[in-house]
């Protein structure tokens, strides 16, 4: 059957094919550590849990406006003026299916044929995907270690032609776990605002950072960013609450107004028992993300302190999300392989331990270890691939 051309350039989420491999190993009875994932190992909140109980018991499971129920954009415009000091109104609010089905919209409403979208590497894998599926065309960007891999002003203006329409910033990183800065993000924004650029500021890792630094919006800035900026974030990270897919954008009445009408026609609504469960997630007065941020801060000290000490090895401590993105070069080099993925392969299989090579994410001298899994499974993790990498010399 001849497919849509649109489909036949996609590659499939290198983080899922990693996954199902370890999976098969397991299936078959091998002891396999998987540090691919993706997402928290903690349950939803039990009071979130009851919400939706409630919810369903209470008939709560019709359809809803497309944007959301208004509740939900109101705790959400609340939840923006709180911890972000930004006033949003519910009108430039939109409620989605998870934070990616926001972007995967955001890309449809704003490009056009040929429209290119920066793309600093490493990258989240969906969004040089999503901005093809839009029509769109990623402007990969490396970025180096040297600055933690972050955009440079440089790099940034470097890249500017009268086709750029969008540029993305994911603070803290997925996958490096690194944040920009106050500093950084002004220099950056300045040249966006010159060149009528809009900053796509993916805030999804927000409530996960293990030093002192703050969060920082690029819509913060200023009013001229704000307007310039669309927001994308979600409970699917900070609440532990991937499988209900809730996620929204904030920006531009127009925009927002724009996704709507698109979500309309291709989902109606997000599910309205997950999204009363949200509304429960951002009305409570604790911070139900306070243990997992503890537990995540501790991995991470152990796993990073291990890591760091392979022959071949090197990596900057991140400061949130909860990855970490070692530059393996050496040890390859080292073990004899001729690339990263080869590496990652070898190691699945002679020692049982699953992680996403950094080719998928464009930065193909790393690895990604997510530390979304127990401790004790993190340390052996890493014995397996200090024995692996000295084995191998
Ligand atoms: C950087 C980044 N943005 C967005 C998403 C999408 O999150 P959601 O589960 O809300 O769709 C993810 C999930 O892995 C992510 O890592």
């Amino acid at each position: 059957m001849s497919l849509a051309s649109r489909v036949k350039s996609l590659t499939p989420s290198p983080t899922l094919e990693i996954s199902a491999k370890a999976q098969q190993l397991k299936k078959e009875g091998y002891d396999v550590i998987g540090l691919g994932v993706g997402e928290p190992d903690f349950n939803t909140p039990n009071f979130i849990i009851e919400a939706a109980k409630l919810a369903m018991d209470e008939g709560k499971t019709k359809y809803t406006p497309s944007s959301g129920i208004p509740e939900l954009k109101q705790a959400i415009s609340k939840k923006l003026k709180q911890d972000n000091n930004l006033l949003y109104n519910p009108e430039e609010i939109i409620v989605t299916t998870g934070a990616k089905y926001a972007l995967y919209t955001l890309f449809q409403v704003l490009l056009n044929k040929g429209d290119e979208v920066i793309v600093p590497a490493p990258y989240w894998v969906s969004y040089p995907e999503q901005i093809k599926l839009a029509g769109g065309e990623p402007v990969v960007v490396e970025t180096s270690e040297a600055s933690q891999f972050k955009l440079t002003p440089e790099q940034l203006e470097s890249q500017i032609t009268e086709k750029t329409k969008a540029l993305i910033i994911n603070s803290p990183s997925n996958p490096t776990g690194m944040m920009y800065d106050e500093k950084e993000l002004l220099a950056i924004g300045e040249i966006c605002l010159k060149n009528n650029i809009i900053i796509v500021s993916d805030e999804i890792y927000e409530k996960l950072i293990y030093t002192a630094e703050k969060h920082v919006s690029m819509a913060q800035l200023s009013p001229k960013l704000k307007k310039n900026t669309v927001i994308i974030n979600g409970v699917s990270k900070s609440h532990a609450m991937t499988g209900w897919r809730i996620g929204y954008a904030a920006g531009p009445q127009d925009i927002v107004k724009a996704m709507t009408n698109f979500v309309s026609h291709a989902t109606s609504n997000p599910t309205s028992i997950s999204q009363y469960a949200t509304l429960a997630a951002y009305e409570t007065d604790t911070d139900p993300t306070l243990e997992m941020r503890t537990v995540f801060s501790d991995r991470l000290d152990t796993l990073y302190n291990m890591i760091i000490n392979v022959p071949g090895i090197t990596c900057d401590k991140p400061s949130g999300a909860f990855y970490l993105f070692p530059n393996v070069k050496e040890a390859v080099k080292m073990n004899g392989f001729t690339s990263t993925d080869e590496w990652v392969k070898a190691l699945l299989e002679e020692e049982k331990v699953a992680l996403v090579p950094g080719s998928g994410f464009g930065s193909p001298d790393n690895v990604r270890l997510s530390y979304a899994t127990s401790k004790d499974l993190l340390i052996e993790a890493a014995e397996r691939i200090k024995r692996f990498v000295t084995s191998h010399q």
